[in-house]
Formats: C-alpha cells, structure tokens, sequence
C-alpha cells in the first residue's frame, strides 16, 4: 500500500500496489477527465507526480509518446492512466487546471 496524496485538494489516500493513479484520483476526484477511458490516446489525464516518483511505474513508449504532444509537460508529467502504484513509497500527485 502507498498513501497517495493529492494536491491542491490535501486529500489522501491508501493505495494498492498495481492501483492506476487514474483510479486513485478518480476516487477522490469523480471529475477528472479521463476522455478515452485510459488508453493513453487523449491526454486528458495528465499529471505531475510532485513527490514519490520512483513509486509509480516507468513510463513506456506509448505514454511517453503521448506526452510529446502535449502542452505543459515537464519532467515530472504522467499520464495518470499510465502510472500504476508500485507500492514502494508514497506518492504525491498535482492535478492540473489546464486539463
Ligand atoms: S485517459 Fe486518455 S490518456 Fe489517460
């Protein structure tokens, strides 16, 4: 289990190794656009993974690919559909306002 925190809200949570960061946030955040129901085509659930980053998965070609199309992304950037739990540290994720 990891605790996942997320910002700006505070919110937190226990999650389970494996869990997608998509459906962590969407737990505590039943908004969170995630348009093609996460299949890394559209973008909309990008993220900054501010702190614990080697506690989330690496990213593989298909997300990084992603990421090269989108505004605003910097090195701390996933795409939450992507990023799974790995279980080894906590986590603490910024949901962006120009999603
Ligand atoms: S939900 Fe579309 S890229 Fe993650």
């Amino acid at each position: 289990m990891s605790l996942v925190t997320f910002a700006p809200s505070g919110k937190e949570l226990e999650v389970a190794e494996g869990t997608t960061l998509l459906a962590a946030i969407l737990l505590a955040e039943p908004t969170f656009p995630h348009k093609c129901e996460g299949n890394a085509q559209c973008g909309s659930c990008h993220i900054y993974v501010l702190e614990g980053r080697k506690g989330v998965s690496k990213i593989a070609r298909e997300e990084n690919e992603k990421l090269d199309s989108i505004v605003g992304v910097s090195s701390k950037s996933r795409l939450a559909c992507q990023a799974k739990v790995l279980g080894t540290e906590n986590v603490k994720v910024e949901i962006l306002s120009f999603v």
